[in-house]
């Protein structure tokens, strides 16, 4: 195991280029089983996560070839349809193979992902989903098994706009027979390149980026090409890192991603400037606290809901940070406590009490934005903190401490 050896209260100077989305890449790539031929998606991260998703993809049969960003996959000879304990647990999104596999192949069997760091994480949207068109659905020795012969279109509505159901039950539908409508669907980002995609590959997806989305079911797709959107959830990390340290410039991002983000950082008095495809931020004079509820796109994502609090612990006043989409995802609290951050939690809600002087220390990821979270505390502390469990950072920001030290940051990587 590798852990990041940081030396904080070292101004960030430069310009940084952000990689292509985790979160949307993972999807396209679950899109790639829809149908055979040469599948190519460029701008693809290496992370972990995406080598656990090429693992699970060539475990169902499909070959690929991944160099330098860009990804071939071709899955004319998948062989099968059962994606393994041992992948899902180590990555949910594993559970995107579920919709394609169904509705390409009439069969997908693929382990119950369990609860993650931050509590459960249901996925019954996506079972009833994929119950409503029609299939059989049913839980044996851990594993979900779904079957129909051919999926029938449906009316499908969810009680929150989830993106993974949305997700996975588009990729089941477009190969249904008929119309499927979902409603009160998601419209994050990532969702409208997928849906945008599988309207590339032939599909008939009407309403992206609403909230209703309706599907015009059709028999055969076409290989997918696409190039992977920027990962705003990166560039919200280096941008609340530079908010105290930085006079830094964040290329290749498409800033109405961040619209709230760049809104909030301005609230906290931060001066940023926005070009089409940049932001650049300049260290705050003075830090204002502001309060925070994460929401579905388009408010303010919970994945950027720890590095946010790691920034309120430094702001001049006390904020209060709600998580309304995973009400315990606050594992990064007590670690930022360690480096001297004053946070109380409530249910979802974290009171953070600034200014702090973060002093550095010995610290604990636990997932993947907490240890984002705690990178930013580590940078903005003063003297030498360790972060240990680093495995969780790496699975989804590439290259982190390199782009970070580009910018002159004091990091290195060494084995625990
Ligand atoms: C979340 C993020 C998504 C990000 C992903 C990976 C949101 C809304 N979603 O997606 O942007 O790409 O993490 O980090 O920020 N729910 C159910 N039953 C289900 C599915 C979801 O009750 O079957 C609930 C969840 O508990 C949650 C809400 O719906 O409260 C939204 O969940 P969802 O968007 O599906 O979460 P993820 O797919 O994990």
């Amino acid at each position: 195991m590798d852990k990041l050896i940081v030396n904080g209260g070292i101004d960030l100077d430069g310009s940084v280029d952000i990689s292509g989305a985790k979160n949307a890449v993972l999807p396209l790539m679950a899109a790639t089983l829809l149908a055979g031929g040469e599948h190519k998606i460029t701008r693809v991260p290496d992370l972990k996560d995406t080598r656990t998703f090429l693992r699970l993809l060539e475990m169902l049969g499909a070959k690929s070839t991944f160099n330098n960003g860009e990804l071939l996959v071709d899955s004319s000879n998948i062989n099968s349809v059962e994606a393994p304990y041992e992948l899902v647990k180590t990555m949910r999104a594993s559970f995107y193979v579920m919709g394609p596999l169904l509705g390409r192949f009439g069969e997908a069997r693929v382990s119950l992902p369990g609860g993650c760091a931050w509590g459960p994480r249901p996925v019954d949207y996506h079972l009833k989903g994929f119950e409503k068109l029609g299939a059989e659905v049913i839980l044996e020795d851990g594993y979900i098994i779904a079957r129909a012969k051919k999926l029938k279109g449906a009316e499908i509505h969810f009680d929150i706009p989830s993106v993974g159901a949305t997700a996975n039950i588009a990729m089941a539908a477009v190969m249904a027979e008929g119309k499927t409508k979902i409603t009160n669907a998601a419209i994050e980002p990532h969702i409208v390149q997928l849906c945008e995609v599988l309207n590339q590959m032939g599909a008939r997806i009407e309403g992206i980026g609403t909230s209703i989305l309706t599907i015009n079911g059709i028999d055969q797709l076409s290989p997918l090409n696409v190039e992977t959107i920027p990962d705003m959830i990166e560039a919200g990390t280096f941008l609340m890192a530079g908010a105290t340290l930085g006079n830094i410039t964040l290329n290749k991002v498409d800033p109405s991603h961040l619209n709230v983000v760049i809104r909030k950082l301005k609230q906290a008095g931060c001066e940023l400037v926005i070009e089409d495809d940049s932001i650049s931020i300049h260290k705050c004079k003075e830090l204002l606290p502001v309060d925070m509820t994460t929401d579905v796109h388009p408010g303010f994502p919970t994945d950027l809901q720890a590095q946010w609090v790691a920034l309120m612990s430094v702001a001049n006043g006390s904020s209060h940070i709600t998580d309304m989409i995973y009400h315990d995802r606050f594992a990064h609290v007590p670690e930022l406590i360690r480096l001297g951050a004053d946070i109380t939690l409530n249910k979802n809600m974290a009171l953070v009490k600034g200014p702090k002087k973060l002093k550095g220390a010995q610290v604990m990821s636990t997932d993947i934005r907490a240890s984002a979270s705690l990178l930013i505390a580590a940078l903005m502390a003063e003297g030498k903190s360790e972060i240990s469990r680093i495995y969780h950072i790496d699975r989804g920001y590439e290259k982190i401490e390199e782009k970070f030290k580009l910018l002159g940051a004091e990091i290195r990587r060494e084995k625990e």
